[in-house]
């Protein structure tokens, strides 16, 4: 591997990655050329894994100022190629989420809201740390092609109004390599480098406007609702200020959403809410995250895209869609209906070990669980098992007896189920006393400002 050249600084000094890395540790900030040489000499493989760890590393702990975390958001969507979607009619909307357990709303939304006539042009990135990814579990469904091609991604957007695909090569390529950097180097849970992940695609994907769901809780990034704002707000700057019209919502992570942690066991979840069943916080999420969504596509007012959402889903057309989508990406979408296919080779029911209510679910260690079953990926190069995850029956407020089953665990290999019993059953806490409810929406963040309903 060839070494990256030195920076030359607006001064005139000459600079190298190890003093660039020197530079953040000691906390000051970079400049846009600095940043620039950093995310460039990375890209074409001058920089290696090591110094450019060691660099997030350092921005892990000193952070950036908001102009750094801009230039570097506009470098990374700039390190590839830009998604003209312009030749779709209407209003695009894109979604993101920064990343939960159990968190498959991307599925139920972005068929609605495809179902209700505003195309949804969808990059989607997979599992990271704890949290899972929409295209691994999207890739558990056999066949289905998460590698379009741009033709294939507009056209099938243009046809069925909804595709979802991985984030193609050239899409933010610095964003793809970080990512996976980040995911094995315990440098994920950093504002600005996920804002500028985050933003960095979404800018380069292309839609005119954008909803972020930021989580906040144990099983998010953003532990606490002040950094989960704080974050929001640095996204929404970005977005609007490069002319997307972007908003946040704060959502909750303190439990794991629904039923389904894993791959094959969301999608089947996702195909019971959008045929009508399925656990009331993902419904309810959906339902306003979709109404958002639509509101963005200029479907009228908040209220009536909440009315809009729930009709669409109740008449089947949300399901209806889906199938539509899975199939246009070469999917074998008969399996959705298939109660065999999110069953694994191995099961193991997990028990109350003494009676009371469950008064918190640590959403990462279950996502942890998850992981420890085959979920998830442990380094860059591991394998999913996409039929290993956790079907919850017992959560955040229900009442337990000792010895009842709460949760069935799955695997296609015998030997992840101990380890995975023994992380989900820490994960819960078991007390007396019936815990506080807590709202699924914590606020929403517009360009002009932030409303918190706590
Ligand atoms: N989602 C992303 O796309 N990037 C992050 O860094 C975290 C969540």
């Amino acid at each position: 591997m060839s070494t990256a050249a030195a920076v030359f600084t607006k001064t005139g000094d000459i600079m190298h990655m190890n003093e660039l890395i020197i530079k953040k540790r000691n906390g000051e900030a970079h400049t846009k050329d600095e940043l620039k040489y950093i995310i460039d000499n990375y890209v074409s493989g001058k920089i290696p894994d090591y110094q450019m760890s060691a660099w997030l590393m350092a921005v892990y702990f000193q952070g950036m100022t908001d102009v750094e975390t801009a230039d570097l958001t506009m470098i990374m969507a700039e390190s590839g190629e830009q998604i003209d979607l312009s030749s779709i009619a209407g209003i695009k909307v894109d979604k993101h989420s920064t990343g939960g357990v159990g968190d498959k709303t991307t599925f139920i939304i972005a068929s609605i809201v495809a179902a209700c006539g505003v195309p949804v042009a969808k990059m989607s990135g997979r599992g990271l740390g704890h949290t899972g990814g929409t295209i691994d579990k999207l890739e558990s469904i056999p066949h289905v092609n998460v590698a379009l091609s741009k033709d294939e991604f507009l056209d099938i957007v243009k046809k069925v109004g909804v595709a979802v695909t991985g984030q193609s090569g050239n899409l933010a390529p610095a964003d793809k390599l970080m990512y996976a950097l980040r995911d094995v180097t315990g440098t994920v849970d950093s504002i600005p480098l996920i804002a500028s992940s985050v933003m960095s695609k979404k800018l380069a994907a292309g839609s005119d406007a954008i909803l972020l769901d930021v989580k906040v809780g144990s099983g998010a990034f953003m532990k606490t609702l002040d950094d989960a704002v704080r974050l929001a707000e640095t996204m929404v700057a970005i977005g609007n200020h490069n002319g997307r019209q972007t908003v946040a919502l704060i959502t909750d992570m303190d439990r794991p959403l629904g039923q389904a942690i894993g791959n094959a066991t969301e999608i089947a979840e996702v195909v019971q809410v959008l045929r009508g069943e399925g656990p009331a916080d993902l419904i309810q999420e959906s339902i306003t995250l979709a109404a958002n969504m639509l509101y963005l596509g200029g479907k009228g007012v908040y209220e009536d895209c909440v009315t809009m959402a729930k009709v669409t889903l109740a008449s089947g057309r949300g399901f209806n869609k889906f199938v539509e989508m899975v199939t246009a990406q070469g999917g074998d979408a008969s399996v959705l209906t298939d109660p065999s296919f999110a069953e694994a080779a191995y099961k193991k029911a997990v028990t109350a070990p003494k009676s009371g209510y469950i008064t918190h679910m640590n959403a990462e260690a279950c996502g942890r669980a998850a992981l420890a079953l085959g979920a998830g990926r442990y380094t860059k190069t591991d394998t999913i098992d996409y039929k290993a995850g956790i079907w919850m029956l017992k959560k955040t407020g229900d009442v337990v007896t000792e010895d009842e089953v709460i949760a069935y665990l799955q695997s296609s290999s015998k030997n992840t189920l101990a380890e995975g019993e023994t992380r989900y059953l820490n994960a819960l806490t078991i007390e007396d006393a019936l815990p506080a409810k807590r709202p699924l929406v914590f606020a929403r963040v517009t360009v002009e400002g932030t409303e918190r309903y706590i």
